[in-house]
């Protein structure tokens, strides 16, 4: 039996969603059914269930709010994973979870790689780097970024709400990275895991895009046709510092799978397919 936690977000409602066109059984859990938080609670809930496997979907994502909120962010991001490992360890079960290319400080000018040295900017990267590092053997640390799906608020929904009744946006053209469509991390995760090669790994979709030319495909795709200006990370005061450039390097796990991941446009493609389909568009 599979546990999925965090399974409200986008990454779980994908797994979700691949799951159930398989066939296969699981424990669908968010805060509500299980709070990752609380250790005890964990091992309670898993008795009897014969979990073999726990996916840790669940994360604390508000990059912003984190500065306000260590403690949570900390328990969430650093800890939780921690104890899944170890109840995971108890039970004899295999374990992925989640992190981020937010790690990294963005002074690298070509894709980071898995051997790179973490320098973390903010409390919710802090944060995912201990996370990364107090989880066990027997696991998969997945980094990612940019992350979109239909479960959750996003980037290009953002982008979408901002377009509506206006014909002038301005996005940032000085932070880039790669859009990350959350059923092709959960697709490929589950490559990943079938091959058991367990360690850290970086998985998001290929090519890599600012954020105002990933706004500028979503907004093309949809037959906007205002101005979209480029702005500056320095003309929007947010609270967390962010890197200029965190692409992640996924050859590592295109290698181990064989296979290569798809672009971050075919992502936004098929995300936009599906908010169609759900009448969102
Ligand atoms: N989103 C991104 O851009 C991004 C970038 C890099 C890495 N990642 C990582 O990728 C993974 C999947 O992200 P995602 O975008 O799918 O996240 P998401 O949509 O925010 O989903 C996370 C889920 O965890 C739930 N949760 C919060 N506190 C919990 C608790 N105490 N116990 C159990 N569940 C709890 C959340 O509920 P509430 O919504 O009610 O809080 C939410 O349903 C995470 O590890 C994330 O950090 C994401």
């Amino acid at each position: 039996m599979i546990l999925i936690t965090g399974a409200d977000g986008q990454l779980g409602h994908d797994y979700i969603r691949i799951f159930k066109e398989r066939g296969v059984e699981f424990i669908a859990t968010d805060y509500k059914e299980l709070d990752i938080t609380n250790i005890d609670a964990i091992r309670e809930f898993l008795k009897g269930k014969g979990i073999e496997l726990i996916i840790n979907c669940a994360a604390y994502n508000n990059v912003d709010k984190a500065e306000e909120e260590p403690e949570l962010c900390y328990a969430l991001n650093a800890y939780s994973p921690r104890d899944l490992a170890l109840v995971a360890k108890e039970i004899g079960a295999e374990y992925i979870t989640y992190s981020t290319d937010f790690v990294f400080d963005g002074t690298k000018n070509s894709p980071y790689t898995e051997e790179d040295e973490v320098s973390p900017l903010s409390v919710y990267s802090r944060a995912k780097a201990l996370g990364e590092k107090l989880t066990l053997d027997r696991s998969f640390v997945i980094r990612t970024s940019w992350v979109f799906g239909i479960a959750n608020n996003n980037f290009n929904r953002q982008v979408i709400n901002w377009s509506k009744g206006r014909d002038l946006l301005s996005i940032v053209d000085d932070q880039t990275s790669s859009p990350t469509y959350s059923y092709d991390l959960a697709l490929y995760s589950l490559k990943l895991l079938a091959t058991k090669r367990y360690g850290l790994y970086h998985l998001s979709n290929s090519g890599e895009a600012s954020k105002y030319s990933q706004a500028q495909y979503v907004l093309d795709s949809i037959g906007w046709t205002g101005t979209l200006n480029r702005g500056k990370s320095s003309d929007f005061k947010l609270p967390a510092k962010r890197a200029e450039y965190s692409k992640l390097d996924s050859s590592k796990l295109e290698a181990v799978i064989g296979e290569k991941l798809p672009t971050w446009q075919s992502g936004i493609d098929r995300f936009l397919d599906e908010m169609k389909m759900r009448g969102e568009l």
